[in-house]
């Protein structure tokens, strides 16, 4: 019978890597906590309008990507294609946004219907922030610092690059798209295709075409810095001025629009010079209209998506992973008395010492045998339980990686010594 396999673009995640990935996340709860951030948790499936009604018709998320079906109630319901839709529609339901401050994140999968490639899936994780009721830049820039801070924790804050512009208000964006539509219309001949079709549905999305062939046209553009209102500028300005207070690099792309609408002022990207084609790290921005967009009152907000299979690409390439044994310890059982007694004493140990990864060999069979899979095991040492042992009510310690040296020792001298090989 012909085998079935996974589905294009969507990974196994093996044990082998799993361990980096626990230490990834945990990394990341651990600095997302301490700026005082609380988890929200939120179905992978919403109606497909809300995805429609926040990212917008006319982006490729929504075009292209986006899963969507109709369930057998003919409803049609949408695999998430990004975060912030669900968590704000969750707020707004539950009442978390009206004169309240909320800092939230969530870490999970999403789903985009994309071409498969490096750094790029159909089923990949996001580390979601979103920062809510507050209007200020101080806002934005916490957000920006407390990514700094993640990456200096992981130890590669010099393999990433941030990039900032501003969208300006609603206002300022929609007179800004008139002024590069007249201009993008009088260059119609030198357009390539993509951004032909882009001219009157998205014109923004075409100043970060990456065709070489619209390097020019873009040049020329005319660019949104000069359609800001006076807020907007101080907003960008008072944002540059606590990033260079932070001691935080930051280049301003002025062709850095993002690829979903619901944004305004601030917006921004990590890039990595390591991953190739799928450089961006980690994007967001603010967007102080979707909460009332979606139906709840107006309230100020900004976040950050960020890739994780990016993140963990860049940090395997640097080699930034610790390495982690999933055997501490392994436990050779000989004699049917001893392997009845044995389960019994790992579990013990177990409570004794939680942090320790102490693993039973449960094939009955000899010595010789127990003490190879104990060696293939990765364990530092191998504790044998026989017979004897039993009887006398000791245990047998066995150095598997430096020494080699085998030591007796009464079984309430266990304890301490397996703790400190967890050290
Ligand atoms: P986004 O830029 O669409 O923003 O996605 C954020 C990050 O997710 C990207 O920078 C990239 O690292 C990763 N990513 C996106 N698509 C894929 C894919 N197909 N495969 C692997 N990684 C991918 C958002 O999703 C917004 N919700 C961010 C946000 C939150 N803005 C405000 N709040």
């Amino acid at each position: 019978m012909k085998q079935i396999q996974a589905i294009r673009g969507m990974s196994d995640y093996l044990p082998d890597t799993c361990a980096n990935w626990q230490w990834l996340e945990s990394k990341i709860r651990q600095v997302v906590q301490s700026y005082g951030y609380r988890e929200i948790r939120t179905p992978l499936i919403e109606k497909t309008p809300l995805f429609v009604r926040s990212i917008g018709k006319v982006t490729d998320i929504v075009e292209k990507e986006i899963y969507c079906f109709d369930d057998r109630n003919g409803e049609n319901i949408a695999l998430r294609p990004e975060g912030t839709a669900g968590c704000i529609r969750a707020g707004i339901e539950h009442g978390l946004f009206y004169h309240q401050i909320q800092r939230l994140w969530y870490m999970g999968p999403f789903f985009r219907y994309e071409r498969p490639q490096k750094g790029r899936y159909r089923q990949f994780h996001q580390l979601g922030v979103e920062f809510l009721g507050v209007h200020t830049a101080h806002a934005d820039a916490e957000i920006i610092i407390m990514l700094a801070h993640l990456w200096q924790t992981l130890g590669i804050s010099e393999h990433l690059c941030l990039e900032i512009n501003t969208l300006g208000s609603h206002e300022d964006r929609t007179r800004f798209r008139q002024a590069l539509i007249d201009y993008l219309n009088v260059h119609a001949d030198e357009l390539d295709e993509d951004s032909k079709k882009r001219l009157q549905k998205n014109p923004l999305r075409i100043l970060d075409s990456k065709n070489p062939q619209m390097k020019n046209v873009i040049e020329y553009a005319p660019q949104i810095t000069d359609y800001l209102c006076t807020e907007s500028q101080q907003h960008f300005q008072c944002l540059q001025n606590l990033l260079t207070q932070a001691n935080i690099a930051y280049t301003i792309n002025p062709y850095l629009v993002r690829g979903l609408d619901y944004y305004n002022d601030t917006v921004f990207e990590w890039t990595t010079q390591e991953l190739g084609a799928q450089s961006a790290v980690c994007g967001g921005g603010r967007y102080n209209g979707l909460v009332e967009q979606l139906g709840g009152q107006k309230t100020p907000a900004v976040g950050f998506g960020l890739g994780l299979e990016r993140l963990y690409l860049l940090l395997e390439k640097l080699n930034a992973f610790p390495s982690t044994a999933h055997t501490d310890v392994y436990l050779c059982m000989l004699g049917d008395t001893a392997q009845c007694a044995g389960l019994s004493l790992a579990k013990q140990i177990r409570v004794a010492c939680p942090d320790l990864k102490l693993v039973t060999d449960c094939h009955a069979d000899s010595f010789k045998k127990q003490l190879k899979r104990a060696d293939k095991s990765g364990a530092k040492i191998a504790l044998i339980f026989g017979e004897e042992e039993v009887q006398n009510q000791v245990i047998t310690v066995k150095d598997l990686r430096d020494s080699g040296s085998q030591q007796r020792i009464s079984m309430d001298a266990i304890f301490p010594l397996l703790t400190d090989i967890k050290g």
